[in-house]
C-alpha cells in the first residue's frame, strides 16, 4: 500500500446525506441571528461541520446492522453482553458500568472519589473532567509534559505526563491523591499521544505511592496507532494487542463511546476495585439505569460492540492518521500558522499567530472561527480566551492560547471535502488583516462559549 501516495478512504459510501450548499449573504444572516456564536446556529446552515469528532462520524453498514440486533429487555439483554465482550477484550477490567456518555461516567467517579481537599491529576484534564472533579470541590491539576504546552514544540509524545512533577505531587500530598489520570489523547493538549514506555513510568510512580491508575481513554485507538508508528519496538505488534497492553497498566477507565467507540452516543467506567465498583454502580442506577444498560439503549450497547472491533482495524486506523496529517501538512505547507504536530483527532489553527492586530480581549480565535464559516459555511471550534478567558471572580484576561479546533468527525467526510477546507483557510488566511475582532454583548457565568451573543466591531 505504501507504494501510493493518495491517502484513499478505506470504504465506499453506502448511504447519502445532502449538504447544503449557501451563499455568503445567507451564512451572514445566520450570524447575526446567531449571535456571532457558531453554537447557536442551525445544523442545516453548515456546509462541512468541524465543530467536534464526537458522536458525529458515520456509523459501518456492520453497526446499522448491529441497531436492528438491538435487544431492549430491561435486564440481561443480549446487546448488554455483545458490548461487555467487545469492551473486556480490549479492556479486561473486571467491571464495566455503561453510561450515556463520557462525562457520566466521569461524574459517578468524581463523586466517589472526590471531595474538597483532595487533588486530581492528569496529564491535561479535558473541560467536563475538570468541571466534574472541581464540582466536587477537589482540585485538578494539569501535569503535561513542558512541550505538550508550547504550540510550535515537536515531540513524538507530546501528551505525555510529567513523571518527575507526579512524583513530587505524591510526596507532597499521597494521601490527597484518590486517583491519577492520564488523557489518551491528549484532547486539550491538541490530540496529542501518551507512549507506552510514559505509561509505565506512570505505573510505576502510582505503585510506590498506592495511588490507582485510571485512563480517560476516549481516542485510545488513535494513541495506540502513534504508538505502533511512533515507539521503538512496536511496529510489528497489532493494534489490539497495544491497546490491551496500555489496559494492563491501568486500574480502570472512563470512555466516551461517541470517539473511538465510532458511535454517535454512548461510554462506560470500567475498573478492578470491587467496593469501588459497587459504590459506582448505585449511582449508576440513580442517574443512568440498570447496570446491564446505563443510559443506553440495547441498539446503542451492538453499535459500540461492533465499532470497538472496527476502530482498531489498521487500514481504518493509518486512514484516519494520515487524513488528519494531510490537512494540516496543506495548511502548513501554506504558512498557516498550526499547533504541531498534528494530534489525531483535529488540526488547530493559531488564530493569535495569524491574527496579530486583534488583541486576545477581542477574541481572535472566534474572529477567525466566524470569518471561515462566512466565506465557506465551515464550523470549526474557538478554544481560546471566549473559552478560558472569564475568572470565577468576574475578571477577564488572554488564554493561554488562541486557537480555532478543526476537529475531523469519523468517516464522514471525502479528501474533497477535505481540499475544499483547505482552500477556504487558505483564502481567509491570506486576507487575515481584514479581519475584525468582536465584543461580547451577553454571557452567562460560566461556560459563556456556548451561549454567549457577540458584535462585530467596526473596522
Ligand atoms: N474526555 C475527553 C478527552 C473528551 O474529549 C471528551 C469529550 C470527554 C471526556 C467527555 O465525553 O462528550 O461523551 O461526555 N470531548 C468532546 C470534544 C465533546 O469535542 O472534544 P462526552
Amino acid at each position: 500500500m505504501d507504494r501510493w501516495q493518495t491517502i484513499i478512504e478505506p470504504f465506499r459510501i453506502h448511504s447519502v446525506e445532502p449538504i447544503r450548499l449557501t451563499t455568503v449573504e445567507a451564512r451572514e444572516a445566520a450570524l447575526e441571528a446567531a449571535g456571532w456564536n457558531l453554537f447557536n446556529l442551525h445544523a442545516d446552515d453548515v456546509l462541512i461541520d468541524l465543530l467536534t469528532d464526537s458522536g458525529t462520524g458515520a456509523m459501518s453498514r456492520d453497526q446499522w446492522a448491529g441497531i436492528q440486533h438491538g435487544d431492549e429487555s430491561y435486564a440481561g439483554s443480549p446487546s448488554w453482553f455483545a458490548f461487555l465482550e467487545s469492551v473486556t477484550a480490549l479492556f479486561p477490567f473486571r467491571h464495566v458500568i455503561p453510561t450515556h456518555q463520557g462525562r457520566a461516567a466521569e461524574k459517578i467517579l468524581f463523586s466517589v472519589l472526590g471531595r474538597p481537599g483532595m487533588v486530581i491529576p492528569n496529564n491535561t484534564h479535558f473541560d467536563t473532567t475538570r468541571a466534574n472533579v472541581e464540582f466536587t470541590g477537589a482540585e485538578a491539576v494539569d501535569l503535561v509534559i513542558a512541550e505538550g504546552r508550547i504550540p510550535s514544540a515537536e515531540h513524538p509524545f507530546k501528551g505525555n505526563m510529567d513523571v518527575d512533577a507526579l512524583e513530587r505531587l505524591l510526596e507532597d500530598r499521597g494521601a490527597d491523591v484518590p486517583v491519577v489520570f492520564v488523557t489518551i489523547t491528549n484532547n486539550s493538549g491538541g490530540g496529542q499521544p501518551v507512549s507506552l514506555r510514559n505509561l509505565r513510568a506512570v505505573r510505576a510512580v502510582c505503585d510506590r505511592h498506592g495511588v490507582p491508575l485510571f485512563l480517560d481513554a476516549c481516542r485510545f485507538a488513535e494513541n495506540a496507532w502513534f504508538i505502533h508508528e511512533r515507539e521503538e519496538g512496536q511496529a510489528t505488534r497489532s493494534i489490539p494487542d497495544i491497546v490491551r497492553d496500555i489496559a494492563s497498566l491501568a486500574d480502570g477507565m472512563t470512555m466516551s463511546a461517541k470517539k473511538d467507540g465510532l458511535a454517535n452516543i454512548g461510554g462506560w467506567l470500567a475498573l478492578n476495585d470491587d467496593a469501588l465498583a459497587e459504590q459506582c454502580r448505585n449511582l449508576l442506577i440513580l442517574t443512568e439505569g440498570f447496570p446491564t444498560y446505563g443510559g443506553l439503549a440495547g441498539r446503542d450497547l451492538e453499535a459500540i460492540a461492533q465499532g470497538l472491533r472496527e476502530v482498531v482495524e489498521e487500514d481504518y486506523l493509518r486512514y484516519r492518521i494520515r487524513s488528519t496529517a494531510y490537512l494540516g501538512e496543506a495548511l502548513d505547507r501554506a504558512g498557516v500558522p498550526v499547533v504541531k504536530p498534528f494530534g489525531g483527532h483535529a488540526v488547530y489553527l493559531d488564530a493569535r499567530a495569524l491574527l496579530p492586530h486583534i488583541p486576545p480581549l477581542e477574541y481572535p480565535g472566534q474572529a477567525l472561527a466566524i470569518a471561515l464559516y462566512r466565506e465557506g459555511g465551515i464550523r470549526g471550534c474557538e478554544i481560546g480566551t471566549v473559552m478560558f478567558g472569564r475568572h470565577r471572580d468576574g475578571t477577564e484576561a488572554p488564554a493561554a492560547m488562541d486557537l480555532v479546533r478543526l476537529a475531523i468527525p469519523r468517516r464522514t467526510y471525502t479528501q474533497s471535502h477535505v481540499d475544499y477546507v483547505i482552500e477556504v483557510v487558505r483564502w481567509v488566511a491570506e486576507r487575515a488583516a481584514d479581519l475584525r475582532g468582536l465584543r461580547i454583548v451577553e454571557a452567562p457565568l460560566a461556560l459563556r462559549h456556548f451561549t454567549a451573543r457577540f458584535e462585530p466591531l467596526p473596522a
